[in-house]
C-alpha cells in the first residue's frame, strides 16, 4: 500500500489537529491520487476534514479504538489487522495510508510507495512523520519545484527499493 503526506523540512505534518498549511495545488494533487480508491485515516484526522466529514468520492477507512464509534460514510475500524482485511482484495496502488501521525506510524511497515510534498520551510508543528531521507528509499521521482503564496515545494514518490 502508499502511504501520501504533506511535510515540512522537518518532516512535521501538523499542528492543533489541524495541517501546517493550505496548498490548494497540494489539495489538488491529493485528490487526484486518491479519489476513487482508499483512505486510512485515524479517527483525529476524520474529524479535521471539512465538517469532520469523510472527504467524498473515495473509500473512507477509519481507526478508532472506540467501540460505539460511527460516522456515516466511513468503514470504521477497531485494529490494524481489521483494515489489512478490509483492503485485502483491493489493488495495493489503491489504498492510501492518509495519517495522522499515528497511523503513518502504525502503517510505515505495511507502506512501500510514500507520496511526499516537501514543502521548503519550517513550521511549529506537534505531529510528524518518520524522516525518509534518513533511511534507505530510493527517490523514483521528482516534480519540478511549485510555488503558492510564497512557499516553494516540490512532490516525490520515495519507494523502498526491494519494491522497484
Ligand atoms: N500533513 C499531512 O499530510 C497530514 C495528513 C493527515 C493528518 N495530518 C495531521 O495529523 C494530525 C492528527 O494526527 P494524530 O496522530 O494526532 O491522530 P490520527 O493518527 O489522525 O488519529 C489518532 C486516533 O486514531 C485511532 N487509532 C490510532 N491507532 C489505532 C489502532 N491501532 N487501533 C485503533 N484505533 C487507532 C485512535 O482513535 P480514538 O481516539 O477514537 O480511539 C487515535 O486517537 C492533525 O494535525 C492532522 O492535521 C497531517
Amino acid at each position: 500500500m502508499n502511504a501520501i503526506v504533506v511535510v515540512d523540512q522537518n518532516w512535521g505534518i501538523g499542528k492543533d489537529g489541524g495541517l501546517l498549511v493550505h496548498l490548494p495545488g497540494d489539495l489538488k494533487y491529493y485528490k487526484e491520487k486518491t479519489i476513487g480508491n482508499h483512505i486510512i485515516t485515524g479517527r483525529k484526522t476524520l474529524e479535521s476534514f471539512p465538517g469532520g466529514k469523510p472527504l467524498p468520492g473515495r473509500e473512507n477507512i477509519v481507526l478508532t479504538r472506540d467501540p460505539d464509534y460511527a460516522k456515516d460514510g466511513c468503514v470504521i475500524c477497531h485494529t490494524v489487522e481489521e483494515v489489512q482485511d478490509v483492503v485485502k482484495d483491493c489493488d495495493p496502488e489503491t489504498v492510501f495510508v492518509a495519517g495522522g501521525a499515528e497511523i503513518y506510524k502504525e502503517f510505515f511497515q505495511l507502506c512501500d510507495v510514500f507520496y511526499v510534498t516537501k514543502i521548503d520551510a519550517a513550521f511549529e508543528a506537534d505531529r510528524y512523520f518518520p524522516d525518509l531521507d534518513a533511511m534507505d528509499l530510493e527517490i523514483a521521482w521528482e516534480s519540478e519545484l511549485q510555488e503558492e503564496k510564497g512557499i516553494t515545494y516540490r512532490f516525490l514518490k520515495y519507494v523502498r527499493k526491494d519494491n522497484r
